[in-house]
């Protein structure tokens, strides 16, 4: 499939270092299909007007196009309505709006909030911190030696009869995909109000909303999925949505403002104050008409068969760790390596001279690194646009990279 979709993207046939750009970073970033970034740039150039304001022509033409990419992230989600598709700076942006107008609308004092250990800042942090706020018990499902979320865990915290559970789909970190549906029932049935980041998840695998159980609230960023930075998706039940308190005031989210009261705009408009990222929305639209065109099905597929290889050569290499379930089931292709002795940082710098991008540090999850013992890993990760080619070009970088600094250290 990749052979396919390389040429759309311009930038993976870049030179780095006299060698070809192996960009394994897609954890971090996708890259952009030439077709999105003309769909922006179309917009700048032709289009550009603010929405939902003007009745001129150009003004109703750019409200028509923002408005229709609502549609389509209804239908790509699988969602009931439209009312319920909400434009976010991004997944971080999304989850803190959960977390303070839901949050401070539900929560009391003595409440429970479960995260599980392997969630991103975004999906920590603001549940911490609320809890803080709210004098609520903050509960983290620790994780099993193969990096799965435990189960004894998840009936202890289920015992709890938290009001939320906010869970990943996907980590960043090893790759372990949640089996959400099945969590999202159990939680349900004890009364939590369940959020899913699907920040990883939306790039690599389908997320349908009614194939995820009965979740109440759902939230990507477009950049993962060759979409534009900027912009995010907060998907949410209208019941929910309807009863929660604005989170930012100002312009478009209020229906009429008085000297001393004010009412608040009909969903989605409720949740969008200001001036949206207009262009990076019509982007994330061509994002997805570019996924869908090539299928998500296919495209799991393909990144299964690359996520096997990858594994079944990476667990033979002495001296490299993998961070992650070495079982390639219910898992993506993203992979966190150490090499006892070496730094994270140094083994992305050696991997940067072959040409290839890796990220090093500790991937926005203090808590789960915390649990590795470790304070950095460094990640490859990889989209449907990489080849088998460049996966043997990592595996050949790592298996030399031992005696490497070895030899650095003599
Ligand atoms: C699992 C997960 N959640 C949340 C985020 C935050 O996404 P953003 O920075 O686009 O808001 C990321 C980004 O790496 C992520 O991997």
């Amino acid at each position: 499939m990749n052979s396919l979709v390389r040429k759309d993207f311009p930038i993976l046939s870049r030179i780095i270092e006299g060698k070809p750009l192996c960009y394994l970073d897609n954890a971090s970033t996708s890259q952009k299909p030439r077709k999105v970034v003309d769909v922006i740039s179309r917009f700048y150039l032709e289009t550009n007007a603010n929405v939902h304001r003007g009745v001129y022509h150009l003004s109703q033409e750019a409200t028509d196009a923002f408005e229709s990419v609502r549609g389509k992230v209804r239908r790509f989600l699988g969602a009931p309505s439209e009312r319920e598709v909400i434009f976010t700076k991004g997944t971080t942006d999304a989850i803190n709006l959960v977390a303070t107008s839901f949050g401070e609308m539900a929560i009391l004092e003595g409440d429970v909030i479960a995260v599980t250990r392997m969630e991103h800042h975004a999906n920590f942090v603001p549940w911490q911190q609320l809890a803080k706020r709210k004098k609520a018990r903050f509960e983290i499902i620790e994780l099993t030696n193969d990096w799965r979320l435990d189960p004894k865990e998840v009936d202890r915290v289920l015992g709890l009869k938290p009001k939320i559970l906010a869970v990943t789909l996907m980590s960043n970190v090893t790759g372990v995909t949640n089996p959400v549906a099945s969590l999202a029932a159990r939680f349900k049935m004890a009364g939590a109000t369940i959020l899913v980041d699907a920040a990883q998840g939306i790039g690599h695998s389908e997320v349908k909303i009614d194939h995820l159980g009965p979740i109440d609230f759902l939230a990507f960023s477009a950049h993962k999925m060759c979409g534009p930075t900027g912009v995010g998706v907060l998907w949410g039940r209208e019941g929910l949505l309807e009863k929660m308190p604005p989170y930012q005031l100002g312009g478009n989210m209020i229906s009429h403002v008085g000297d001393f009261e004010s009412e608040w705009n009909e969903l989605p408009h409720k949740f969008e104050a200001g001036t949206p990222d207009i262009a990076s929305v019509i982007g994330l639209g061509a994002a997805i008409d570019y996924i869908e065109t090539h299928g998500r099905t296919r495209i799991e597929e393909y990144e299964q068969s690359i996520t096997d290889y990858v594994l079944s050569k990476l667990i033979l290499i002495p001296g490299v760790r993998i961070l992650g379930p070495t079982d390639p089931h219910h898992r993506a292709p993203i992979f966190s390596v150490a090499i006892e002795g070496v730094h994270a940082h140094d083994l992305a710098t050696y991997l940067d001279m072959e040409g290839i991008s890796v990220r090093a540090g500790h991937h926005c999850a203090h808590p789960l690194m915390f649990r590795l013992g470790l304070p950095a890993t460094c990640r490859a990760s990889f989209s449907f646009y990489n080849t088998f080619d460049e996966a043997d070009v990592l595996v050949k970088a790592l298996s030399l990279a031992p005696d490497f600094f070895a030899r650095r250290k003599r």
